[in-house]
C-alpha cells in the first residue's frame, strides 16, 4: 500500500529513499555526483533506475524516474504511466519511505493541475494488487511517499491529489469486482455489493429482483438468466447532481457475472476469463461513486442488468424467440450473444426512467478484440455529436476508444425472417452488428455504446495496471460527466 502526502519542500535527508523525476532541468540541480551526467540512458521516459549513493558518510537509496521524452511536453497519459512505474518500482524495491520533489511535473505539461492529477492517478493505480484470496504472502509493505512542492502550488496540488484519490478508489472498486471469482459474485451478490457501498451516500440504490423483471416484461434479461439457478437482477442507482434540469444521463453496464456461452457453450480454454463479463457493470458502479463524491452537477441514473449465462435444462435455446421489454421479438441464433439481450432491456428501462442521453459499456464481442486488439475499445453511436463527446472524454482520460461506422447494411444483417431481430448478424462486422442491435432499442434519444471486450482484463503488467482487471472505462465515464456538468 502506498500513502501519498504533499508537503512544501523539506530536507531530503529525512527519507529512506530519494525519488528524482528526471527532466533535464532537474539533473543539474540534484547534483548526485557521478551518476546522472554520464549516463544518458537514465533520462529516458518511463525508465526507473534504483541505486545507492553515499552522502555524508551514509549509504542512501535513490530512485530515478525518467520523464524526458525529447519532446516539449509529456501528455497526461504519459505522466500517468510514469506515476504507475514509480509505484511499481517502490514496491519491487520494498521501499518504506520515500520523498519525491514534484516540481518537475508542473514544468513539463501545460495544464498544471491535470498534470499533477494524472501523475497521482498513475501512482495510486500502480499500487493496486488483488490478494483477497491469498491466505499467505499478502503484501504487508506500506510505503509512505512524501511529495514536495513549492508553497505557492500546495493547495492546487492537494486538490489534484484528492481528486485522483476519489477516481482511483472507484477504479479499484471496479477492478475488485471484475477480479472476483464467479462463485463469489453471483448476480444478487453484485447487487448487494452495490447496495452496501451506496447505503450512506447521496446515491439512491435499488435492486430489481426477478419478480420485478417479470412484471416489467424484461424478456431479454430473463432469457439469459433462466439457465442458471442463481436469479438475475437489475441494479438501479440515482444521483441528482443538478435538480434544476430535467436532463438525465443513463449509464448502463453489462453485468454478466459469468458467461459460459449457455447452450452455445464456449470452448473450455480461457472460459475462466468470463468471470469478468460484468466489467461494464463494475465500471458503471465505480463511475457513479466518483461522480457523486466529486459532486458533479449532472443527473445520472445507472442501470446494471445482472445475470449468469449457464447451460441447463432450463436454459434458453438457439431457435427460441424472446420478447424484449419494448415488445421487440428476437430470434436467438446463439445463446452466447447474451449481452445485447440484457442491454436491450436496460436501454428500454432507462428511457422509462426519463433518460435523455445514454451510454452503455459492455464486454460485448470477441469481434471487437479482433478489430482493435487489446488496445482500444470500440464505439458505436446513433448521433455523431454525442459519440464525439464520449470520444473527447476518452481522449482526456487516456483510455483509447475508436468509433466504428454504422451503415444501413449492418442493420439488414440482424433482421430475422421470423422475428423482428436476430441476436447475431454472423461473423463479419460482429462488433458493429452488436452495436446496431442495441441502437434499435435506443429509439430516438442520443445513445452511444462502448465495447470493452479485451480491455477489461490485462494479461500482463503494464505502467499502471497489474495482470487482471483494469477498470477500463471508469475514468472516461467520470470525465464525460465532468465535461457535461453545465449542460445536464
Ligand atoms: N462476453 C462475450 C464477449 C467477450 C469475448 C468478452 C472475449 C471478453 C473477451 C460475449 O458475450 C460473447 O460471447 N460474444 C460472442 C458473440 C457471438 C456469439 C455473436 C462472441 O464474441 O463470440
Ligand atoms: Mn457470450
Ligand atoms: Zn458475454
Amino acid at each position: 500500500m502506498i500513502i501519498v502526502t504533499i508537503e512544501v519542500e523539506r530536507q531530503v535527508k529525512e527519507a529512506e529513499c530519494l525519488v528524482a523525476l528526471l527532466t533535464k532541468k532537474l539533473t543539474v540541480t540534484l547534483e548526485l555526483p557521478g551518476v546522472l551526467k554520464e549516463d544518458e540512458r537514465l533520462y529516458k521516459y518511463g525508465e526507473t533506475t534504483f541505486f545507492y549513493y553515499e552522502s555524508e558518510g551514509q549509504m542512501r537509496k535513490s530512485m530515478l524516474v525518467g520523464l524526458d521524452k525529447g519532446t516539449a511536453a509529456l501528455s497526461n497519459e504519459e505522466l500517468r504511466c510514469c506515476g504507475g512505474k514509480l509505484a511499481h518500482a517502490l514496491k519491487t524495491q520494498q521501499v518504506a519511505q520515500a520523498i519525491c520533489p514534484l516540481q518537475a511535473v508542473g514544468t513539463i505539461n501545460e495544464g498544471k493541475e491535470n498534470a499533477f492529477q494524472s501523475f497521482f492517478e498513475g501512482v495510486l493505480l500502480g499500487d493496486y494488487e488483488y490478494d483477497r484470496y491469498k491466505t499467505k504472502q499478502k503484501s504487508l509493505l506500506v510505503t509512505t511517499l512524501v511529495m514536495t512542492v513549492f508553497p505557492s502550488d500546495l493547495s492546487m496540488v492537494k486538490t489534484a491529489l484528492d481528486r485522483a484519490g476519489v477516481i482511483v478508489d472507484s477504479v479499484k472498486w471496479a477492478r475488485d469486482l471484475a477480479n472476483a471469482p464467479g462463485n463469489d459474485l453471483l448476480p444478487l451478490q453484485m447487487g448487494k455489493a452495490a447496495l452496501e457501498r451506496f447505503k450512506n451516500g447521496v446515491v439512491e440504490a435499488e435492486l430489481l429482483k426477478e419478480d420485478d423483471l417479470k412484471r416489467e416484461k424484461m424478456g431479454g434479461i430473463l432469457a439469459v438468466g433462466q439457465g442458471s439457478k442463481n436469479p438475475s437482477c437489475m441494479i438501479i442507482l440515482r444521483y441528482q447532481g443538478n435538480p434544476a434540469t430535467s436532463e438525465v444521463l443513463a449509464l448502463i453496464g453489462k453485468g454478466v457475472t459469468f458467461d459460459s456461452g449457455g447452450l452455445s457453450l464456449k470452448p473450455g480454454e480461457n472460459m475462466g476469463a468470463m468471470k469478468g463479463d460484468m466489467a461494464g457493470g463494475a465500471v458503471v458502479l465505480g463511475a457513479l461513486e466518483a461522480i457523486a463524491r466529486l459532486e458533479l452537477k449532472c443527473n445520472v441514473v445507472a442501470l446494471i442488468p445482472c445475470a449468469e449465462n449457464m447451460p441447463s435444462g432450463n436454459a434458453f435455446r438457439p431457435g427460441d424467440i424472446v420478447t424484449a421489454m419494448d415488445g421487440t421479438t428476437i430470434e436467438i441464433i446463439n445463446t452466447d450473444a447474451e449481452g445485447r439481450l440484457l442491454l436491450a432491456d436496460a436501454i428500454s428501462y432507462a428511457q422509462r426512467l426519463g433518460a435523455t442521453k445514454i451510454v452503455d459499456i459492455a464486454t460485448l464481442t470477441g469481434a471487437c478484440m479482433v478489430a482493435l486488439g487489446k488496445v482500444a475499445a470500440g464505439v458505436v453511436g446513433n448521433e455523431p455529436a454525442w459519440a464525439e463527446r464520449l470520444l473527447r472524454a476518452a481522449e482526456t482520460s487516456g483510455e483509447k476508444m475508436w468509433q466504428f461506422p454504422c451503415y444501413e447494411e449492418y442493420g439488414e444483417m440482424i433482421k430475422s425472417p421470423i422475428a423482428d431481430l436476430k441476436n447475431t448478424g454472423g461473423r463479419w462486422g460482429g462488433a458493429i452488428t452488436a452495436g446496431v442491435f442495441l441502437k434499435h432499442f435506443a429509439k430516438e434519444i442520443p445513445w452511444v455504446h462502448i465495447d470493452i471486450a479485451g480491455l477489461e482484463m490485462s494479461d500482463k503488467q503494464s505502467a499502471y495496471c497489474v495482470k487482471g482487471a483494469t477498470g477500463f472505462g471508469t475514468r472516461t465515464l467520470i470525465q464525460l460527466v465532468k465535461d457535461m456538468e453545465c449542460s445536464c
